[in-house]
């Protein structure tokens, strides 16, 4: 075969096949800028905080230097509200001239120079969610231009498209991703616009064709927003939870932590049970005024790292006690037969003390003959070691606060090697 019909012959293999890019083995992290900046455009009234080149360079300053990209933060994202509401002479997106002077390559290689990646909104339908182009009929050419750019990761919203019909549009856009030979992390958004109308997406095609897809609706600044975000997941997850897995996420949204609507207590809630169920970890905050509080609750290694266990495994709400909802998730190390457990609580209560309640791990669905040790993560000093997975374990939960435990067999064989 001649270097013309292998890449012909490439050409068409890859743009045959379903999404297998390799990518988002574990949830992906980054942060984006729409739950805090949304459609601000107005660079002559708000400079600082208007969707410019400006507000990524600083942002990707500050992921790269403030320790989030060393705790595994690595994609700096534009949401919607950076094109121009017209496309080139040859049908090319462009970005808004005067708030993008440089253009998004320019934008991208800063990025990259920082050892981020680069990521990018589009939409399925004719029309943005806030009125910029759509892609509708313009698919392979925007995902061309996307690689020109340095895209890393595409989130493709579906605002204005028929939702009864849209995967097929959803599909052809991977198609396209794949053909440019440019590993492109690709979030769907399908689902968003089926379940809230009462459709069941298809979660086996989603798993097959894109890298994480939003299942529900908006995120915003509040903790009744969370709370019925999880209330949403906990309905649904017989249904979803198996979708979940390496290089395939289902994305309960972005994190509200360090903005205005959350408690310190109720952020620690947030990311316990974002860690817990494998959710992306995109942030979406000013990370020139976060207080130190909530950067720490961000930046806390090990609950990332329950987040992006290698197993993958999506966690469950398995029990809910005197308004506090547990959910658990099975994580590495794996000893014999036994799983080490994330265990994260979520507090309902408004009564003002932190309550305390008690549980067994059995209780939790956790059975094995080994004894545990539990770690509080998010404060370690209250580590406490259980015989059996039937001894009663208390805890405290703040009022809508959360906490997250992990808790790891001991490895008799270890100890017996030791003696
Ligand atoms: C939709 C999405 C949001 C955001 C906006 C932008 O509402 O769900 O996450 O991207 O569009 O307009």
């Amino acid at each position: 075969m001649n270097s013309g019909h292998l890449a012909f012959f490439l050409s068409i293999f890859a743009t045959t096949q379903a999404l297998d890019n390799g990518l988002a083995l574990t949830p992906p992290m980054g942060w984006m800028h729409w739950q805090r900046f949304r459609c601000l455009i107005d660079c002559d009234i708000y400079p600082d905080e208007c969707v410019s080149e400006n507000l990524f360079r600083v942002m990707a300053d500050h992921l790269a230097s403030d320790g989030y990209l060393e705790a595994g933060y690595e994609y700096i994202m534009i949401d919607d509200c950076w094109a121009s509401k017209e496309r080139t002479s040859e049908g090319k997106l462009q970005p808004d001239p005067i708030r993008f002077p440089s253009g998004l390559k320019n934008l991208s290689d800063y990025v990259h120079g920082k050892g981020l990646k680069f990521g990018i909104y589009g939409d399925y339908g004719t029309l943005t969610c806030g009125g910029y182009p759509g892609s509708k009929d313009y698919l392979e050419i925007d995902a061309n231009t996307f690689a020109e750019w340095g895209v890393d990761y595409l989130k493709l919203d579906g605002c204005y498209s028929d939702y009864h019909t849209i995967e097929g549009g959803y599909i052809k856009m991977g198609k396209y991703l794949n053909a440019t030979g440019r590993p492109i992390v690709y979030s769907c958004s399908w689902p968003a616009y089926q379940e809230p109308e009462g459709l069941k997406s298809n979660y086996s095609l989603l798993s097959e064709v894109c890298n994480l897809w939003r299942n529900w609706d908006d995120i915003e600044d509040s903790w009744y927003n969370v709370t019925e975000i999880l209330q949403w997941f906990a309905d649904n997850q017989d249904r979803i939870s198996q979708f979940s897995g390496p290089g395939h996420w289902n994305d309960p949204d972005m994190l509200i932590i360090g903005n205005y609507g959350l408690s310190f207590e109720q952020s620690k809630a947030q990311m316990a049970i974002w860690a817990v169920m494998a959710a992306p970890l995109i942030m979406s905050v000013d990370l020139r005024t976060i207080d130190q509080k909530a950067k720490d609750i961000l930046l806390n290694k090990d609950v990332i790292a329950v987040n992006q266990d290698p197993l993958g495994i999506m966690g469950r709400l398995v029990l809910t006690k005197e308004r506090i909802d547990i959910w658990t998730k099975p994580v590495l190390p794996k000893i014999d037969d036994s799983y080490s457990y994330a265990i994260g609580f979520l507090s309902h209560r408004v009564d003002g003390y932190p309550r305390r309640i008690n549980f067994t791990l059995s209780e939790l669905g956790i059975n094995s003959s080994k004894q545990y040790t539990l770690k509080d993560l998010f404060e370690p000093e209250n580590e406490q070691k259980i015989v059996t997975t039937k001894k009663l374990v208390f805890i405290r939960v703040k009022p809508t606060g959360g906490v997250l435990l992990l808790a790891t067999p001991e490895d008799n064989s270890i100890k017996n090697q030791k003696r």
